[in-house]
């Protein structure tokens, strides 16, 4: 049985509603929104500013923290609240995603912490979270070489898809997991990948279209994006 009509009728290529906003939040030093659907993140930043304990400080650059948390009411059963073996990959893998489009040699001796909270989940929330980052680190006037923009495409059976939902995830075929998800993260104007997760399996020719149609989907992402960064209202 092949995936040949989307769950909520989405064109392949298609992702969910997208939503961006800059500037939610008047204490961080810059703040950011970003929704595929039902899936949002809101991601405050606190930095540049002094390191502590001063050890861990690089004195060529600013050190990057990223801290992903989903709240409990943001899945349906709720979600234990603290960090978890999940919340530290994600943490990680962000940080990494992020990282290479910002230009933290400009603040050496220096730490910028960026806080992703999931509010609603529903499946590809790291790449909404990332989406959300680069809104509040521009926000937050870090410079950036590129403007990150990630997503997640998914096989369901044979077929290719944007944007998963978790229904999608969740995609069974003769009783049996048939779901794959990979959650991308481009730097478009360099043309480089700076975050690649597969769960699941795919050919190398399958993972060739699954990074066009990543490549494909960016502009739109960054075209929200930039739209909330300078659609900025003051709080
Ligand atoms: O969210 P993302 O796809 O980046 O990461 P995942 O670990 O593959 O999780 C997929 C989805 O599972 C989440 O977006 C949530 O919808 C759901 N989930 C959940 O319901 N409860 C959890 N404790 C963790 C994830």
């Amino acid at each position: 049985m092949a995936y040949k009509k989307r769950y909520d009728g989405r064109g392949f290529k298609e992702t969910r509603e997208t939503k961006a906003t800059a500037n939610i939040l008047k204490r961080a030093d810059g703040s950011g929104e970003f929704s595929f659907g039902n899936s949002k993140a809101i991601v405050s930043v606190y930095g540049p500013k002094r390191v502590y304990p001063a050890f861990l400080e690089d004195a060529d650059k600013a050190l990057l923290r990223c801290y992903y948390d989903m709240i409990s009411f943001s899945v349906k059963e709720r979600k234990r609240p603290g960090p978890s073996r999940r919340s530290s990959e994600i943490s990680l893998v962000s940080a990494g995603a992020l990282k290479p489009a910002l230009l933290l040699n400009e603040f050496p001796h220096t730490v910028i912490d960026v806080f992703i909270m999931i509010t609603q989940a529903d499946a590809s929330t790291r790449v909404a979270g990332i989406n959300a980052a680069t809104i509040a680190l521009a926000n937050a006037g870090i410079p950036m070489t590129d403007l990150p923009a990630a997503v997640s495409i998914g096989k369901m059976g044979d077929t290719l898809v944007v944007d998963v939902n978790k229904e999608e995830e969740d995609y069974e075929e003769d009783g049996k997991h048939a779901a794959t998800d990979i959650a991308i993260c481009v730097l478009p104007r360099t043309k480089k990948i700076s975050l690649l997760q597969l769960d699941g399996k795919i050919t190398p020719e399958e993972l060739k279209k699954v990074i066009n149609m990543a490549f494909r989907a960016a502009p739109e992402i960054n075209k929200k994006q930039i739209e909330a960064l300078k659609n900025v209202e003051e709080l």
